[in-house]
């Protein structure tokens, strides 16, 4: 990581970072930020949390729902897309024989939410199968739309898959299975930061999307939207005072939201600060570091697939700031990759020693390993040579 914007990250300059979409990673002025917050807090608990954070929440919270274009009504913070989905989906009612709908590219801890909730209601889960590799952003509509049946109830969807880094076309996906009577719930746990989101304009039914990833916020920061038509049945995973409450000045939504229980305030009060900063890293604000971590991404993969000769698993027009790129036969401590194995976890660990945090994924045939990078501001060119010579050298 040699590149000038690097200085403003903690990651340690001794790795090669390839992995800013697991879990990102937060400019160190905005984690100062986050410490003297604390710091406030800390000096009196009571009058911080009582009575000041409120205000501040709502603050932090308008500047985010800008960024959206979503109103602020419509929007609570929760710490992670995991807790989003579990909100939305445990605050639904469904009945037996309905039919929740997910691809087979759904997040796991997503997946396993609905298949818990479908468990609890009798409902059956209907996977709709994402080709992969995929030609055409239309396959991924097409395969969802005729999974459709008169008892779907309920769609689960990612805005950017996370095993494959796929950028589907919820604009697409979102209409047309609510013309069907379907309740969308978007999971964008990537997007924020990575897309330009106009969340009024989707008009999903729910979407959920992290702080912490794109945006490059202080960890424990993501939001809920839900539209105001579904806000009276969605309430937080965790049951607290918001729901006997008798205040008018706040609405149920956010009070119920806002306070799930004592904890720490501090990553999402810095939701709006980290969007400014960011908006002024380069001179083109967040649309140049959308562009600039896109065309990076796309290099990179161009890059990786030639010296590696592989083939590339999507078009550069469903990738945002992380691709997939499919490994080549090799030999990790004297194991080869046979046909339909795994090299996943050796590869990881001989990564790690290498110093690149990559993570390695696999997936069906004809895919088999992958490794899925990600570009970020601090990344540049040698990031990526420097995994393409070291799985070169893996080379059978
Ligand atoms: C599609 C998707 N949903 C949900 C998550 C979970 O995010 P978090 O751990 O912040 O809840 C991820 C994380 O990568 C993801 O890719």
């Amino acid at each position: 990581m040699s590149v000038p914007l690097a200085q403003h990250w903690n990651l340690d300059s001794q790795q090669t970072f390839l992995n800013h979409g697991s879990f990102g990673a937060c400019p160190r002025e905005i984690l100062e930020k986050q410490g003297s917050l604390r710091d406030h807090l800390e000096r009196n608990p009571v009058e911080f949390l009582a009575f000041q954070v409120e205000a501040l929440l709502n603050e932090s919270s308008h500047r985010l729902a800008g960024f959206l274009k979503a109103p602020a009504s419509d929007i609570a913070f929760v710490p992670n897309a995991t807790h989003g989905v579990n909100a939305v989906l445990k605050s639904l009612r469904f009945a037996p024989g309905d039919e929740l709908l997910v691809t087979n590219h759904e997040y796991n801890a997503c997946r396993q939410t609905l298949d818990h909730v479908a468990e609890i209601w009798g409902a059956s889960l209907v996977v709709a199968d994402i080709p992969f590799p995929i030609a055409d952003a239309q396959e991924a509509t097409s395969a969802l739309l005729e999974k459709v049946s008169p008892k779907t109830k309920f769609c689960l969807v990612d805005h950017i898959t996370s095993a494959t880094a796929l950028v589907l076309p919820v604009e697409k996906i979102v209409p047309a299975l609510q013309a069907q009577g379907v309740e969308v719930m978007v999971d964008g746990a990537h997007a924020p930061g990575m897309l330009n989101l106009d969340l009024a304009k989707l008009g999903a039914d729910y979407y959920t999307g992290n702080c912490h990833k794109w945006l490059c916020s202080p960890k424990g920061a993501a939001f809920l939207y839900v539209q105001p038509k579904h806000q009276e049945k969605i309430h937080p995973a965790v049951t607290s005072h918001g729901r006997n409450s008798t205040r008018k000045d706040i609405s149920r939504f956010h009070e119920e939201f806002h306070w799930t229980g004592t904890s720490d305030p501090t990553a999402w009060l810095c939701v709006g600060d980290t969007l400014d900063w960011m908006s002024h890293l380069l001179p083109g604000g967040w649309e140049q570091i959308r562009r600039q971590n896109h065309e990076l991404v796309c290099e990179a993969r161009k890059t990786l697939c030639a010296r590696w000769e592989t083939p590339p698993l999507c078009p550069e027009s469903m990738l945002g700031s992380m691709a997939c790129i499919q490994l080549p036969e090799m030999k990790v401590g004297g194991v080869p990759l046979a046909d339909g194995s795994t090299l996943a976890s050796p590869l990881t660990h001989a990564l790690r020693a290498e110093g690149i945090t990559v993570p390695v994924i696999s997936w069906p045939s004809p895919v088999g390993d992958m490794v899925r990078i990600s570009a970020q501001v601090y990344n540049s060119r040698p990031d990526y040579e420097h995994l393409a010579d070291f799985v070169n050298g893996l080379r059978v």
